[in-house]
């Protein structure tokens, strides 16, 4: 698949129809004006208001009421449905999903946010994890990978020239984000325990998930460039998935 990058978004059409080959992606900017927050606040559930009241700075609470109510606005058009009528249930490891008196739709979905950004991923039944992040200096990248990445990924990660350090950790991270958000068990799932492709150059892929090559194949991982400054990537369980990049509002971007 193709590198996707910042000119591959495009706004969001007011019908959207997904197939089950593909992955639906909006690239949210949470900075928004004072009235578009009280318009999604309007929407959100009282758990996810009192969640909302809970930060400490207006800040955050501000762009989890956008995250929040964007992902119900776009959910809302897949399901024809009015934003605040959407409910959600939790995984064991807090991972939000359609609840079941949402009429058993087969529809998944995932967010990731970071700083000003947001990413929602849509599928029409399959497994799906996004995770995103700014691309920032790190003291510790060199320790962090030998604690958090696998052996084979740590080695590769410690033989890489400098000037392909900082991209290359960003890659691994969000790639092994990816799937874990997928699966749904967040660190539960021990991360050394799976391999992902991530030297700068080389495609973004799924090699090994606890030493199971063919279960890693069946499992389609894509880098994602959502805005300068930022990475990220989407792991879908199908082999085939095609992806279409939107940003939400129409013509917003940080
Ligand atoms: C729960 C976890 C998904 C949080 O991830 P994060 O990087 O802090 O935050 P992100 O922005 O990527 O994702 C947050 C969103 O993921 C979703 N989420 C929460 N728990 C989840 C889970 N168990 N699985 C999938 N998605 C989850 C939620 O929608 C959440 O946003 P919301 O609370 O505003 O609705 C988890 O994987 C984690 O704690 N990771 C720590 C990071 C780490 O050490 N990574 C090492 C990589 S080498």
């Amino acid at each position: 698949m193709p590198m996707f990058n910042e000119t591959n978004w495009q706004p969001a059409p007011e019908t959207l129809t997904l197939l089950e080959s593909e992955v639906h992606l909006f690239r949210v900017n949470l900075e928004q004006p004072r009235w578009a927050v009280n318009k999604m606040s309007a929407c959100l559930s009282t758990e996810e208001d009192e969640r909302a009241d809970r930060f400490h700075f207006q800040r955050d609470r501000r762009r989890f009421t956008i995250s929040r109510g964007v992902l119900r606005a776009v959910i809302g058009r897949y399901l024809e449905r009015s934003p605040a009528s959407i409910r959600f249930s939790y995984g064991e490891q807090g991972k939000p999903e359609l609840a079941p008196a949402m009429g058993g739709t087969p529809l998944q979905f995932n967010v990731a946010h970071s700083h000003e950004l947001a990413l929602i991923a849509i599928t029409a039944g399959a497994a799906v994890g996004v995770d995103l992040e700014r691309i920032r200096e790190l003291d510790d990248a060199s320790a962090i990978a030998e604690r958090y990445f696998s052996p084979r990924e740590s080695a590769i990660f410690g033989q890489l020239p400098e000037d392909e350090q900082e991209a290359a950790f960003f890659n691994c991270w969000t790639r092994k984000e990816a799937f874990i958000k997928a699966i749904g068990e967040g660190l539960s799932f021990p991360l050394a325990d799976f391999d992902v492709a991530f030297v700068p150059g080389e495609p973004a892929r799924l090699l090994s998930i606890q030493n199971d090559a063919a279960e890693a194949r069946q499992w389609s991982l894509q880098a994602l460039v959502p805005w300068s400054g930022y990475t990220g990537a989407v792991a879908v369980r199908s082999r085939r998935c095609r992806l279409q990049q939107w940003h939400w509002p129409a013509e917003q971007t940080p």
